[in-house]
């Protein structure tokens, strides 16, 4: 691996430090190096990780079966990731979350975990494990792990001893078995599909199993734990004490909101199966219903053995929750549809106060964010409360879609849930469960399809140049928000979802599992390209003629990373110019004290233009997400602009580092459509003085 790291020139670099430090001051910090550690209370929240790295981190997530193939199979690894820090050291990234790693029959695509403590071969070794950290933290990039906590995978040696052991041993309490002789133990439904009961007999052939089940929440290869049973606990305060020693700098938190169950297990309103009514025509509706429940399109295969006969009749709200309300929206919860017997009990809370503790016990300020898929913003924020996780997804802001009121009103709720507790808020518009943005935005409002269940063949096909536009849009100005900013791989290069990929290739089971409904999650994850040509557009790096894993559409090239290097507007160029400013500017910090977010138009007359503009220290971050040029006399009037201010970054035009005035010019004579900008301001720093700590 070279070591290559961008060193600006001595006097570039002093310059940079001196308007970074001018920078923090105009925004009410004295100075990094002056931050203080500890316990502290910042208008009354008092937390012990007022100072970590995590709150204004650029996190970009890496799905290793997909990022960059160094050992010829197809199947992309950790030393593929190692060859490719150099590139996310050049993006600007501050933090790289590793979707799952560890030994897995990947029956979920490595969320099956058979082995907590070890590496996939497939994806490599401990040792490359141990390098990878060593060249990250060389880079001055931090790692975090992906953790899999509601489940295990039916492989893994505790569930193995559990089936062997039988009815009422201590093996089978650290799952979630129950005897009932007749039908299931409750109606639940596994999120992907089918029953989340599984019969116990057909699995060891032992008589006194007849009328025993274990629960999955996800595929039958997914046991659910038992996170009453206090040997659970401490044994995944043994697996986050193996990473942290490793050196990992924080951890992902997979189905935060799911790990404690309901006393009693009592029914749902949703029932044995979340898919039985979905659409006809392939439009996603089931994945939509799945995702307004508040999960997301999961899988179990066909290998799950729970054959479609036994899937139960549909819910009454199945139809009415899946039409998107905006391009690239993921349906809303109609009225707490999200509350069920098996998401966000009180229970959890628990055990993140002890992972605080264990994790606040290392030097480093070791993070952990939730995928939590909770709602109102309230209940999300109490998973970031003092004491407990470091930050939890928005995922609030990324179901909003190309919906300027929408965006506004999640912007402002989450932030100020998270206010309330002192947590940095997060942002986030993609990741490996999702359709990727610039393909969700690609569809206009009232095109009539919802993409969020993922894109086939004979769906209607995106409008590409619309959905790049506006993804550059919202992710510049995503960018330019305070607090944590998450990347999914690819979005970087402007990478839209694979819309044609042959349904033979599928290998999410939502496929099967919802009758070939919902096409699910795979045209998000195929491999990358890193080359304009060549096998598998670079994704094997050594330039092998091997298959990668999902097959690449054949204008993948276009998103080559190394043509967009060299492509001074190209997207890639757009997201480090982005992240370079926004370090110079500290634009992820929030100052003590300052609400997360402040809009310039506290009358809202920008925000029924649907354009969005927010005041973060001494740089205004603008959007226009409406139809219509936005004239500069009414930009200024808004902005307190005379003209002169820098335009710092443009979603159109990387680097234009020309006054508004002249920027605007040159548009038309206004903010234009579907673009973002960044500009500095410093008439309007609006930041007020310095908070004493209490
Ligand atoms: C999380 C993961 C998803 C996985 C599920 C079950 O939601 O993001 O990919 O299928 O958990 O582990």
């Amino acid at each position: 691996m070279s070591m290559f790291r961008n060193e600006p020139s001595q006097e570039a670099a002093q310059q940079e430090r001196k308007a970074a430090n001018s920078d923090l001051k105009t925004r009410g910090i004295s100075d990094t190096a002056t931050l203080n550690r500890g316990t502290q209370t910042h208008h009354g929240v008092t937390r012990d990780d007022w100072d970590g790295w995590w709150r204004e981190a650029v996190i970009y997530q890496v799905y290793p079966r997909s990022f960059a193939d160094a050992n010829e199979d197809g199947m992309g690894d950790l030393p593929g990731v190692i060859e490719k820090l150099d590139y996310l050291a050049a993006l600007g990234v501050d933090a790289i979350w590793l979707s799952p790693f560890y030994p897995s029959p990947q029956k979920d695509a490595g969320y099956d975990v058979s082995d907590y403590c070890d590496i996939n071969p497939t994806f490599g070794t401990l040792e490359d494990f141990d390098l990878l950290v060593a060249g990250a933290h060389a880079l001055g990039i931090k790692i975090m792990c992906d953790i899999v906590p509601n489940h295990t995978s039916d492989q893994h040696e505790w569930f193995q001893a559990a089936l062997a052991a039988g009815p009422g041993s201590a093996e089978r309490e650290r799952y979630i078995f129950r005897y009932q002789p007749e039908g299931t133990p409750n109606n639940w439904g596994s999120i992907f599909g089918g029953p989340a009961w599984e019969p116990v007999f057909p699995h060891t052939g032992n008589p006194v199993d007849e009328g025993w089940y274990y629960l999955h929440l996800f595929d039958v290869t997914q046991p659910d734990l038992n996170w009453d049973n206090p040997e659970v606990p401490a044994y995944f305060d043994r697996v986050l004490k193996f990473w942290c020693d490793r050196g990992v700098d924080g951890f992902r938190i997979d189905v935060a909101h799911g790990m404690v169950k309901a006393p009693g297990l009592p029914d749902d309103e949703i029932g044995p199966d979340r898919y039985a009514d979905a659409g006809e025509d392939g439009s996603g509706a089931a994945l939509s219903e799945q995702l307004s429940a508040n999960e997301h399109p999961e899988n179990s295969g066909p290998a799950s053995g729970v054959p479609d006969s036994e899937a139960a009749s549909p819910t009454a709200s199945d139809s009415e929750t899946a039409t998107p309300t905006a391009p690239g929206a993921l349906a809303t919860p109609p009225g707490g549809s999200n509350i069920a017997p098996y998401f966000d009990q009180p229970g959890v809370h628990q055990i993140f106060k002890r992972w605080h503790k264990l994790l606040a016990g290392y030097a480093g300020n070791k993070c952990a964010v939730a995928e939590a898929w909770v709602e109102p913003a309230e209940r999300f924020a109490a998973y970031t409360a003092p004491g407990e996780l470091h930050q939890a997804f928005n995922f609030a802001f990324l179901a909003a879609g190309w919906d300027a009121p929408a965006l506004r009103a999640a912007m402002t709720a989450s932030s100020q849930a998270n206010d309330r507790v002192g947590a940095p808020t997060t942002w986030v518009l993609s990741n490996h469960d999702v359709v990727r943005h610039a393909t969700r935005f690609a569809y206009q409002a009232d095109c009539g399809f919802d993409p969020a269940g993922g894109i086939g063949v004979d769906n209607p096909q995106p409008d590409t140049g619309l959905g790049l536009a506006r993804a550059r849009a919202l992710s510049l100005f995503m960018l330019g928000l305070p607090g944590a900013s998450y990347i999914y791989q690819g979005e970087e290069l402007g990478l839209p979802e694979h819309t044609t990929l042959p349904d033979e290739a599928r290998q999410d089971p939502t496929w099967y599992r919802s009758n070939y409904r919902a096409r699910g999650r795979d045209g998000a994850r195929v491999p990358l390209p890193w080359q304009p040509e060549g096998p598998s557009y670079g994704f094997t790096i050594t330039g092998a003629d091997c298959q990668p894993w999902l097959p690449q559409p054949e204008y993948w090239g276009e998103y080559a990373a190394s043509a967009q290097e060299k492509d001074q507007n190209s997207t890639l160029n757009l997201y480090r110019q982005a992240l370079k400013v926004r370090k110079t500017h500290h634009l992820g910090r929030v100052a003590a004290g300052q609400p997360g977010i402040q809009w310039v138009d506290q009358d809202q007359k920008l925000g029924e233009r649907w354009v969005l503009a927010v005041q973060n220290g001494d740089v205004q971050v603008l959007i226009n997400m409406g139809e219509n040029l936005l004239p500069t006399g009414d930009l200024f009037a808004a902005l307190d602009a005379s003209g002169a201010e820098e335009v710092l970054v443009a979603s159109d035009q990387v680097q234009p580092r020309e006054d508004l005035g002249k920027y605007l010019e040159s548009h038309g004579g206004g903010l234009p459509p579907t673009t973002a900008i960044w500009i500095k301001n410093p008439a309007k720093p609006n930041v007020e003085e310095p908070q004493t700590h209490e």
